[in-house]
């Protein structure tokens, strides 16, 4: 029996002359096949597809309909149809083809995304989001889709909250798709969302964990009023953003006294010289949201810890992770470094990592923080180093140039030109988990107040703050150093420090996190 269509090997030779865009050989050749396969619906969809590359659309059109009058089930030929009555301006007829194609073929996702342009265009939101979610539920790797999607729900959700009024169900993946861009807390009517079981975690991320920490918002207790007026900046920015926002952390299972951690550590230390009380008494300057006072209150045994930060909303993410955590000896507090002094208390370790870079004067920080040290306690600072921060610093300084404040819309916009563009200078930053988190990346990029250090810039610090140097915290960093520097008394040899950092800018890109003491 003769086959309707050419062999393979011909239409082969079709799709290779369409992929090298030789459309003329490939219609005379597909016309010299039509006369022994006048029935072929192969053929006439390839000349299809080809004049439609030639824009040639009325002969296109002419030739799908043949095409889906030659075998009314093939999907492809409706599909085909529906696209060029799009290039023709002819909604409704497109819109019924591609409605053929899902008939014959519910799986055809690209249909499903067409439709949901073609309603888009219309202003039919609704019905867009449900031809962009069947796409998604079908092909869930499909980033048109996504792209089209996001493109609408900044009209739609926002527009539409008359639907949970209205009582409407607004289906799970459209709650899922816009926890992705915005708190849900942010809409008023998210309290009125009927969470299905399938969203019990985005129920307790997006709702029940803000209202627990609003609940323990007003539990904490303020040392003083803020005054400093870049304190009140840098507050506001992590009353708005807290940061880091974090799930789980690793703890120590047997806390132990400073003693016993510190013989465990590399610290240039005479142990006889430490302070060893029973229950002794940490500081955590600017503890953010917690993950660090949690792990000291864990490390120390029969510590007591007072968790200062500027901000309420940090501190209430910190005090609702302890309370989970089971952590009880941790007191948070609100209030400025610079009010320390107020409260006069003296403890044996004091830890501020990632903080005092962020103070107007982080000099005058540090000597209240080391005012409140005992003689025999240790402090443990963290601090951004020039260096490793270079990269940073450049779009930061982009950033001052364009005048760009932290609003919510400037952060996302700047951040999607820098991905759009391939700039070998901001490159470096794509690898940073912080720059794909508005919180982190606000922290990053936006930060209201940043300094940097160098080595010779904190050696002086620790002169005229009275502190020596005892060592690096980072037990990697310190690896490395010791494949260069062997001999112990380097480790505690800043110049060596900075002779290593110069040719491996990277290295303190943690920051530098080092212990001192008083003198
Ligand atoms: C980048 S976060 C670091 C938080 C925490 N130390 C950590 O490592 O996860 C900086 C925190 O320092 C706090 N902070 C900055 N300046 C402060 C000040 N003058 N007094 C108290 N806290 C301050 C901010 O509110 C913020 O929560």
């Amino acid at each position: 029996m003769s086959s309707i269509e050419p062999s393979e090997v011909k239409i082969k030779e079709l799709i290779s002359l369409f992929d090298k865009k030789q459309f003329d050989e490939l219609l005379k050749l597909s016309n010299e096949l039509l006369y022994n396969f006048p029935k072929s619906i192969l053929l006439q969809n390839i000349q299809g597809v080809v004049h439609t590359e030639l824009k040639n659309y009325k002969l296109a059109k002419d030739l799908f309909i043949k095409v889906v009058d030659l075998n009314p089930k093939y999907t492809d030929g409706y599909y085909n149809l529906a696209n060029i009555f799009i290039k023709l301006n002819e909604e409704e007829k497109a819109i019924e083809n591609y409605k053929e194609v899902i008939k014959l073929d519910k799986n055809y996702f690209k249909a499903h995304n067409n439709l949901g342009n073609i309603y888009r265009r219309k202003g039919l939101n609704k019905k867009a989001i449900e031809c962009y979610l069947s796409t998604l539920e079908i092909n869930s790797n499909y980033k048109i889709a996504y792209y089209n999607l996001a493109g609408v729900l900044q009209f739609y959700i926002i527009n539409e909250e008359n639907n949970f009024k209205e009582n409407k169900n607004i289906s799970d993946l459209e709650i899922l798709c816009l926890s992705c861009y915005e708190p849900l807390t942010n809409f008023d009517w998210s309290n009125k969302i009927k969470f299905s079981n399938r969203l019990k975690e985005i129920f307790e991320l997006h709702l029940n964990q803000c209202k627990i920490e609003n609940q323990i918002s007003n539990s904490i207790k303020s040392i003083s009023k803020v005054k400093d007026r870049v304190s009140l900046n840098v507050k506001k920015q992590y009353e708005e953003n807290p940061y880091p926002r974090w799930e789980n952390i690793g703890l120590s299972i047997e806390p132990r006294n400073i003693k016993d951690v510190i013989s465990d550590s590399d610290l240039k230390l005479d142990l006889k010289k430490i302070t060893n009380c029973d229950s002794p008494e940490i500081l955590i300057a600017g503890c953010g949201t917690g993950q660090h006072a949690i792990t000291t209150a864990s490390k120390y045994k029969k510590s007591k810890i007072l968790a200062l930060d500027l901000s309420f909303k940090s501190l209430s993410y910190a005090k609702r992770k302890a309370n989970e955590l089971g952590i009880k000896n941790i007191e948070f507090v609100q209030g400025d470094i610079l009010d320390l002094e107020s409260i006069d208390r003296k403890f044996d370790i004091i830890e501020s990592v990632g903080v005092l870079h962020h103070m107007d004067n982080p000099h005058k920080g540090w000597k209240i923080l080391t005012s409140c040290l005992n003689n025999d306690s240790l402090m443990l600072i963290g601090l951004y180093s020039e260096k490793a921060r270079q990269h940073i610093a450049y779009i930061k300084d982009k950033i001052d140039k364009l005048k760009l404040q932290s609003s919510y819309s400037n952060i996302i916009k700047f951040r999607k030109d820098l991905i759009e563009h391939n700039n070998d200078k901001w490159n470096a930053i794509k690898s940073s988990p912080d720059f794909y988190t508005l919180s982190g990346v606000r922290d990053l990029l936006f930060h209201v107040q940043e300094h940097r250090f160098t080595i010779s810039k904190i050696k002086k610090n620790l002169d005229e703050l009275g502190l020596v140097f005892l060592g690096f915290d980072d037990r990697l960093v310190i690896e490395n150093f010791r494949k260069i520097y062997n001999k112990k008394s380097n480790l505690y040899d800043l110049d060596k420090w900075q002779e290593y950092e110069n040719y491996n800018p990277r290295i303190f890109a943690s920051m530098y996190q080092f212990w001192c003491k008083k003198l």
